[in-house]
């Protein structure tokens, strides 16, 4: 099977898709930072399923990283992740440089309101104007009919979706689910950072936050629950809890029983900081 044609420019993207579109293919975009793992090829696998054409993006996009985070350190492998996207059978990369995506003189900076506010936000609060503007971008490069977003970043979904539906950006957003390892540790390119030892303590976030959620449905108080979960995190071995935080799950307002739920957490482990959630489903 033949590898993804491998564009870097926006005017290459632009005419590839122009071409495809004539022959009235849909596309489906996957918008990844690359150091692709299972969970991007489930991306892949769900947009070939909904269009006729795949095209995923690879760029680690330095406008959401903080000064202080890991942007020199993020795992770059092109040729490990085209490999990939052959065998998944992916049409395009798109694998613009920084000059590409920002050229000299580049000032523009989009803000989402609404479901950015708090969780990351509180910790991280650049991360979701740098998502918004670059996801903004590459749906105005590609003008993809619909894009695929994991739930393992869950706030970043929602961020999107809002995203599209204030700009009137005609991309249908579909969420996928978190594709995890066989003791639920879910897939990120992250989890590259981890020793083994530390990926057996990052296990038990995805076992306490389903611990929490199952509590919470069966009616524990929230406060109560969520610090009882961050307790049990450090206890686990994490360092420091950032949040163990209910929402509801579409707004990502403060949850009430009546809605449907989402526990996100954020926690470290070492120098890796690692994110995950769960439903809560309707008691
Ligand atoms: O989830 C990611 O990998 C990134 O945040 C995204 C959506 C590709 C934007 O850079």
């Amino acid at each position: 099977m033949s590898g993804p044609i491998v564009v870097d420019s926006v005017a290459a993207l632009r005419a590839q898709l122009r071409d495809w579109r004539r022959e009235g293919q849909r596309i489906a975009m996957v918008p990844t930072m690359g150091a692709l793992h299972d969970g991007h090829i489930s991306l892949v696998r769900i947009a070939l399923e909904r269009a006729e054409r795949c095209v995923v993006s690879i760029f680690v996009n330095p406008t959401q990283f903080a000064p202080t985070e890991d942007l020199d350190k993020y795992p770059r492998q092109l040729a490990h992740d085209l490999d990939r996207l052959r065998e998944a059978g992916a049409h395009l990369a798109f694998t613009p440089g920084v000059a590409e995506m920002y050229p000299a003189g580049f000032a523009t900076k989009i803000s989402v309101g609404g479901p950015s506010s708090g969780l990351e936000t509180d910790f991280r609060p650049s991360f979701f104007d740098g998502v918004a503007t670059v996801v903004a971008k590459l749906f105005l490069q590609a003008a993809p009919d619909c894009a695929i977003f994991g739930e393992k970043d869950y706030q970043q979904l929602c961020v999107v979706r809002q995203l599209c539906r204030d700009l009137d950006l005609p991309v249908e957003i579909i969420g996928a689910p978190t594709v995890r390892d066989t003791r639920g540790l879910a897939m990120s390119s992250r989890n590259a950072y981890l020793s083994e030892t530390e990926l057996a303590v990052a296990r038990q976030l995805n076992v306490v936050l389903r611990q929490t959620a199952a509590a919470l449905a069966a009616g524990a108080d929230e406060a109560s629950a969520t610090g009882d979960a961050a307790e049990a995190l450090v206890r686990a071995g994490f360092r420091k809890v950032d949040y163990v935080a209910a929402r509801e799950a579409v707004t990502l307002a403060p949850w009430r029983r009546d809605r449907a739920g989402r526990l996100l957490a954020a926690a470290w482990l070492g120098t890796t900081r690692l994110i995950d959630n769960v439903e809560i489903s309707r008691g």
